[in-house]
């Protein structure tokens, strides 16, 4: 049987859990404060495997995760957290980590790791050839501007063609989107566990990379705070506003 087949095998089976996919999202709030009581490290390991089953472009993960443990990594990350609460109490502090250089590594790892053997024609097309033209920017984003005049004509002519990314920004948003997923992924984790999480923006990134030896193709997408909530951990009732206001059935 083929891996796809028996995924869509196995996925009829086992129908998951609406109410406990409700409790969990549900349940899940940013904790600002934490009591001491620690994540076991076989808990946070589960965690992150179940960030990196997020969905992700084209399965390049370009995503790490930096959990910083030591006493004195921890301190200078606290203060570059801007001493923020939810990174004072947390029992782990993490920074999830978009990478914008290690796409055409990945491919050759998709590649080499692809659980179909031997690895179908079109897909070692596709990651040899559609990936890297999706990619290539070239020095100076030469590349790009030869990509760009091409996709004006193709789409001019034939109709709708996916832009590739020109610039190291849209590379950066690219990564970033995917990162962002798996750390949505790892809070809820953290959640079913038993455990909660805060999101923090409201870090020096120069400072966190500084910390952390991570270069310019490093970009720290947000710092997570985890542990247990602390009773006074959750600031003020959830609210949202109204979906009649986001939500446009076109
Ligand atoms: C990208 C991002 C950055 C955030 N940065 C911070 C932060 O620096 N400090 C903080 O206390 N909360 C931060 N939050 C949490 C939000 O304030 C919070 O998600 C929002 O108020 C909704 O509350 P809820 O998560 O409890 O539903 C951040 C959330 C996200 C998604």
């Amino acid at each position: 049987m083929s891996i796809d087949k028996a995924d869509r095998t196995a996925a009829s089976i086992h129908t998951p859990n609406l109410q406990a996919f409700r409790e969990v999202v549900e349940s899940r709030r940013s904790v600002r404060r934490f009591t001491d009581t620690p994540i076991p490290d076989a808990v946070l390991a589960d965690c992150l495997r179940l960030a990196m089953l997020a969905p992700n472009s084209s399965n390049l993960q370009p995503w790490e995760f930096y959990v910083i443990d030591s006493v004195d990594s921890r301190k200078r990350a606290i203060k570059n957290c801007m001493n923020q609460n939810a990174a004072k109490t947390s029992a782990r502090l993490i920074a999830v980590v978009a990478r914008t250089d290690n796409w055409h590594d990945h491919a050759k790892q998709v590649l080499r790791e692809y659980p179909v053997n031997p690895v179908p024609k079109k897909v070692k097309d596709y990651y040899n050839k559609v990936v890297t033209l999706d990619f290539l920017r070239g020095p100076v984003n030469i590349v790009s501007a030869a990509k760009w005049g091409t996709i004006q004509v193709i789409r001019r002519a034939k109709g709708p063609i996916k832009s590739p990314y020109y610039t190291f920004d849209d590379v950066k948003n690219w990564a970033t989107n995917n990162a962002a997923l798996a750390a949505q992924n790892l809070m809820l984790a953290l959640r079913a566990h038993g455990f909660d999480s805060c999101p923090m923006g409201g870090f020096d990134e120069p400072a966190m990379k500084k910390l952390l030896g991570l270069g310019d193709d490093h970009h720290i997408v947000m710092m997570i705070g985890a542990g247990a909530r602390a009773d006074n951990g959750i600031y003020h009732t959830q609210f949202r506003f109204d979906p009649d206001q986001l939500v446009h059935y076109v």
